[in-house]
């Protein structure tokens, strides 16, 4: 493994408005101070722009005494993404921006399409060009890839040698073709890259359209939340401090360029799970929801429930289990995540009452 020094580097992360980039932005400030970080996001309004507006306020409000670039545009822009990587030249790119959900691609695959496939080919063919010239060009590509890859699989802890041929949703689809089109472009042009299927990420000024969220709103308006599958649903859940935490130690170990018996490269291309590694039963985890719900002030400790919870079938799209097997993240990279529920469901509901009231 190539070891990756982050401090004094050019690190571009995209999608860096969103959830876990901007995270993951105010993690390198902290962490590497003397790095140029360079953020991009379309602010695209799939969901509430105030939270993207907030994540960004909070970078702001450390971006003191940092070096910090934000633009406004988006990854599918190829001339726009050409000319970020002429004037800054980064030496790692993680992208993560992406047109996420597994339930809106359903009804609006145009959006996938564009960000997930146009978009993270102009990063590819730019990571490609960053050669030009004899140029030292991108040293690491981290890239998000999804749990929902492995769609139905039955072998559980999924496994990254498990096959994921077997997409269920659009999705789903283009996430695994990230992987293929990274391996593609890692194998032709020597770029080491890493793709690290994330599992069912929570937090803090988390996305609005995951579960966790949408039900405390709902049930916060007093509104029923369904839960899917009648609640035989299992969910590896994982922190976002531990996603973040993943992606740190993973940008700083890029696969080795190797030569093989034909004489030709071989891809420095890698693929990681990151998940919790401990999946909880959908019932237990709204359990623990609606306790620090009550304990954070967000919901009366007499709040009924039982009154505002419907039980319905699966939805299209929808995997009824997912579990990571996040060994070879800690054979390589020494970390598995190990921020339990209670905790995480803690913060969030703790920031949900900060920021709704
Ligand atoms: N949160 C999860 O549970 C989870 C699980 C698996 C994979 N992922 C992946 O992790 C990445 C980050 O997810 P997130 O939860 O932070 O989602 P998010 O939607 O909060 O963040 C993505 C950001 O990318 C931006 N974006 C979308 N399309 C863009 C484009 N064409 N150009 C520029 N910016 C664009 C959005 O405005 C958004 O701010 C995504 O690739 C997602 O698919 C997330």
């Amino acid at each position: 493994m190539q070891q990756i020094s982050l401090n004094g580097k050019t690190i571009l992360v995209t999608g860096a408005a969103g959830f876990i980039g901007a995270n993951l932005v105010r993690r390198l400030f902290r962490d590497a101070p003397e790095s140029v970080v360079v953020g991009v996001d379309n602010m695209n309004d799939y969901y509430d722009v105030s939270l993207k507006e907030y994540r960004l306020r909070e970078i702001e409000g450390l971006a003191k005494n940092r070096q910090w670039v934000f633009v406004r545009g988006s990854i599918a822009d190829r001339a726009l993404i050409d000319s970020l990587f002429a004037e800054h030249q980064p030496d790692i790119v993680v992208n993560l921006a992406a047109q996420a959900g597994v339930r809106y691609s359903i009804t609006n695959p145009d959006a996938y399409i564009e960000s997930n496939l146009i978009g993270f080919y102009n990063i590819l063919e730019a990571c490609r060009h960053s050669y030009d010239g004899g140029k030292k060009g991108v040293e690491h590509l981290v890239y998000a890839s999804s749990s929902s890859v492995y769609g139905g699989n039955k072998k559980v802890p999924f496994s990254v040698d498990d096959r994921v041929d077997n997409p269920v949703s659009l999705y789903a689809a283009t996430k695994k073709s990230n992987e293929l089109l990274a391996h593609a472009y890692s194998k032709l042009y020597s770029i080491p890259s890493t793709g690290l299927r994330f599992f069912t990420v929570y937090g803090p000024a988390g996305r609005p359209d995951m579960f966790y969220f949408s039900a405390t709103k709902r049930l916060a308006a007093g509104q029923k939340i369904q839960i899917f599958n009648y609640g035989n649903c299992k969910r590896d859940f994982t922190y976002v401090d531990d996603i973040v935490e993943g992606v740190v130690r993973v940008m700083q170990g890029a696969p080795d360029k190797k030569t093989g018996e034909d004489g030709l490269p071989i891809p420095p291309y890698a693929v990681y799970n990151i998940g919790g590694g401990q999946p909880e039963n959908l019932l237990d985890y709204i359990a623990v929801l609606q306790e620090e719900l009550v304990r954070a002030g967000v919901l009366p400790a007499d709040y009924d429930f039982e009154g505002h919870r419907e039980l319905v079938g699966m939805q299209p799209g929808d995997v009824p289990v997912t579990y990571a097997d996040s060994a070879a993240l800690e054979r390589d990279f020494g970390f598995r995540p190990r921020i339990g529920i209670r905790e995480g469901l803690r913060a969030f509901a703790e920031w949900y009452k900060a920021y709704y009231g």
